[in-house]
C-alpha cells in the first residue's frame, strides 16, 4: 500500500524489519517512517514530547503501518542508552534514521552565538546523532548489516550553498554530521562488513523547521531517506557519501 502516492515508492518488503527513526513524531522523520511502514517495516519513533510521539504512533496505527515511540531526549546519552536498551526492539533496529534536528536561533552568526545557544545545537543535532549510533550501531557491525541514515543539510556543505556564514551552530552541526558520516563509514569498511552509513540533504521542506512556504513535501524529503534504506547492497554500492534526490553531491 502506497501511503503517498505523489511519490514513486521502492517496491521492497520491509515486513520483519525494524527502523528507529528519531525525530518520527514530525516533519521529515514522520514521513520517512509512513513511507518504510508502508513498506511493512516495523517503525519505533524516537522524540522529546510525549504528546507529539503519541498523535505520530496514533496516526500511523490508523494507516496500518507497525508503530511505537522511545520518549527520550537524544541529546542526552545515558538516557538514550538506557531507552533504547530498555526497548524490546530499538537496539537490533535494521535501520536507524537519524532525523533529530533543531535550527539555531536567526542572530546566530559566530561572533553572536552564546555558549548555551552552541550546545543546544550541537547537542541534539551532532551529539544525538552519536548517541542513537553508539545505542545502536555495535548491534549492527556484530550482525554484519545495517544501514544508518544520518539526515544532514546543504548548508552544512563545504560545497554548494554550505558554510556562507550565518545559523553557524546549525551549519557546523551538520558539517560534523557529515565528517561523522564518513568517518564512520571508513571505520566498518565502507559496506564491505554489511553496514551501509550514508548523510543526505532532504532540502528546503514544509515542517515546523522549514515553514509553510518551503518547496518540498515532507515525503519528498523522505525520499532519499527511504530509497537508502531499501537500495540493493553488492560489491559496488556507494556508501560514506553525501546524497541529495537519490544522487551524491560533494561535501
Ligand atoms: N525542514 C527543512 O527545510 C530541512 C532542511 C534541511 C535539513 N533538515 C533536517 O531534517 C531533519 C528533520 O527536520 P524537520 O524539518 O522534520 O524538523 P521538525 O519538523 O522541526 O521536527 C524535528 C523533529 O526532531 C525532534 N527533536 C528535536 N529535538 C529533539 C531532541 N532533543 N530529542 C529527540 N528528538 C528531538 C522533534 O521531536 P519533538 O516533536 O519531540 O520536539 C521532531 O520530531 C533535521 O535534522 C533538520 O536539520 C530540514
Amino acid at each position: 500500500m502506497n501511503l503517498t502516492p505523489e511519490i514513486e515508492l521502492p517496491t521492497s518488503d520491509l515486513s520483519e524489519k525494524v527502523a528507529v527513526i528519531t525525530g518520527g513524531s514530525r516533519g521529515i522523520g514522520l514521513a520517512a517512517a509512513k513511507q518504510l511502514g508502508a513498506l511493512g517495516a516495523t517503525v519505533v519513533l524516537v522524540g522529546r514530547s510525549e504528546e507529539n510521539l503519541s498523535a505520530a504512533v496514533s496516526a500511523l496505527l490508523e494507516l496500518g503501518v507497525d508503530a511505537d515511540a522511545i520518549c527520550v531526549d537524544v541529546s542526552d546519552a545515558s538516557q538514550v542508552a538506557k531507552k533504547i536498551g530498555e526497548h524490546s526492539l530499538a537496539a537490533q533496529a535494521d535501520f536507524l534514521i537519524n532525523s533529530a534536528g533543531v535550527m539555531s536561533e536567526k542572530m546566530a552568526k559566530t561572533l553572536r552565538t552564546t555558549p548555551e545557544e552552541w550546545q543546544r545545537v550541537m547537542g541534539i543535532n551532532l551529539d544525538g546523532t552519536f548517541n542513537m549510533i553508539s545505542a545502536i550501531g555495535p548491534q549492527m557491525a556484530q550482525r554484519k548489516s545495517g544501514r544508518i541514515i544520518n539526515v544532514s543539510a546543504c548548508l552544512g556543505r563545504f560545497t554548494g550553498p554550505g558554510l556562507a556564514g550565518g545559523l553557524a551552530p546549525y551549519r557546523i552541526s551538520k558539517t560534523a554530521v557529515n565528517a561523522l558520516t564518513k568517518n564512520l563509514a571508513a571505520e566498518l569498511g565502507n559496506g564491505t562488513r554489511g553496514v551501509l552509513v550514508d548523510a543526505m540533504c532532504p532540502n528546503h521542506t514544509r515542517t515546523d523547521m522549514g515553514g509553510p512556504d518551503a518547496p518540498r513535501s515532507p515525503e519528498e524529503a523522505a525520499d532519499t531517506i527511504v530509497w537508502l534504506v531499501t537500495r540493493e547492497h553488492s560489491a559496488d554500492t556507494k556508501t560514506g557519501l553525501l546524497w541529495e534526490d537519490r544522487q551524491v553531491v560533494p561535501w
